[in-house]
């Protein structure tokens, strides 16, 4: 039996990251969480690299959460819980603070820390058949404090409650109801429509991406902790941008713009 790796691959202007251990429906082991941090700070360094794509490998999963074979060895007793949970706060923080956009294609399963990386992501996309869940309760772990703000930025208080309290999973016409994907396309139809999702990320301009990227996410900080000059820096270096002239130039040119980035 394979140990499950993470895919990692840049195709054109994309990159891929991929959750590859179908024989536990890409359950996401140590390695593979290390790999994430490490793929993101590639991508992220790679300006030919436009958008980050996650998903799972096959069509039965996106990820049914972290591989729990492990937690005996890794995430039992105080010290190494807050280990594992200082590597997932890496991760997670690789995904948000990227300036990249990052999409979520998720076919299947979709659970735990599956759920917790689609919920980093900018724009979550799934299946008709997708289902979703966080069984922590399930499990008796106590699910770390990055995760249920993220939720609790998407789905709101209420429905954070009964996500965590009950364990229970959610279909794909719950969870789009409820703000955890974006849309729901009959299953054969996911990778096409991420397709455009992905060409429509390619034409429009980086910064300008970026720009709000980065506001919107300052702003999902506690109350005060914004931090202005980032956001003003983004602001700035948007508004100076080749790229803004290029925009404006294009629409009355009646054209279609070509954005570089810069
Ligand atoms: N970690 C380790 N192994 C996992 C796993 C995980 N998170 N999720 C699934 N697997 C393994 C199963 O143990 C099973 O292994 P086996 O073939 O050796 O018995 C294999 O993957 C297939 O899973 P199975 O449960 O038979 O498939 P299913 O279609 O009946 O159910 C799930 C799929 C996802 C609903 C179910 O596997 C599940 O509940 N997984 C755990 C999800 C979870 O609690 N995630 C949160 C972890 S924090």
């Amino acid at each position: 039996m394979s140990a499950g790796r993470l895919g990692v691959d840049k195709r054109g202007a994309v990159g891929w990251i991929v959750f590859d251990q179908p024989q536990k429906k890409n359950a996401i082991n140590g390695a593979m969480w290390r790999g994430i941090p490490e793929a993101m700070a590639r991508f992220d360094a790679d300006a030919e690299v436009r958008c980050v794509v996650f998903r799972g490998a096959g069509a039965e999963a996106f990820a049914a959460g972290a591989d729990i074979s492990e937690f005996e060895k890794v995430r039992a007793g105080g010290g190494a819980v807050s280990e594992y949970d200082g590597l997932l706060d890496r991760v997670l923080h690789s995904i948000q603070d990227s300036r990249k956009p990052s999409v979520a294609l998720i076919h299947g399963y979709c659970m735990g820390g599956g759920l917790e990386v689609a919920l980093a992501c900018d724009l979550r996309y799934c299946g008709a058949s997708a289902q979703f869940g966080i069984p922590a309760a399930k499990l008796g772990i106590a699910y770390n404090v990055e995760g249920h703000k993220r939720l609790l930025e998407t789905v709101g208080h209420a429905r954070a409650r009964e996500i965590m309290f009950l364990g229970r999973r959610y279909g794909a016409p719950e969870a789009l109801a409820m703000g955890l994907v974006h849309r729901v396309l009959p299953d054969a139809e996911l990778e096409a429509h991420v397709d455009g999702v992905i060409a429509t990320l390619l034409e429009n301009a980086p910064l300008a991406i970026a720009n709000s990227k980065t506001i919107l996410e300052e702003y999902a900080k506690a109350e005060g902790a914004a931090d202005h000059d980032r956001m003003r820096g983004a602001i700035e270096r948007c508004a100076k941008s080749e790229d803004y002239q290029e925009g404006r130039r294009a629409f009355m040119e009646k054209r279609k713009p070509q954005f570089r980035g810069r």
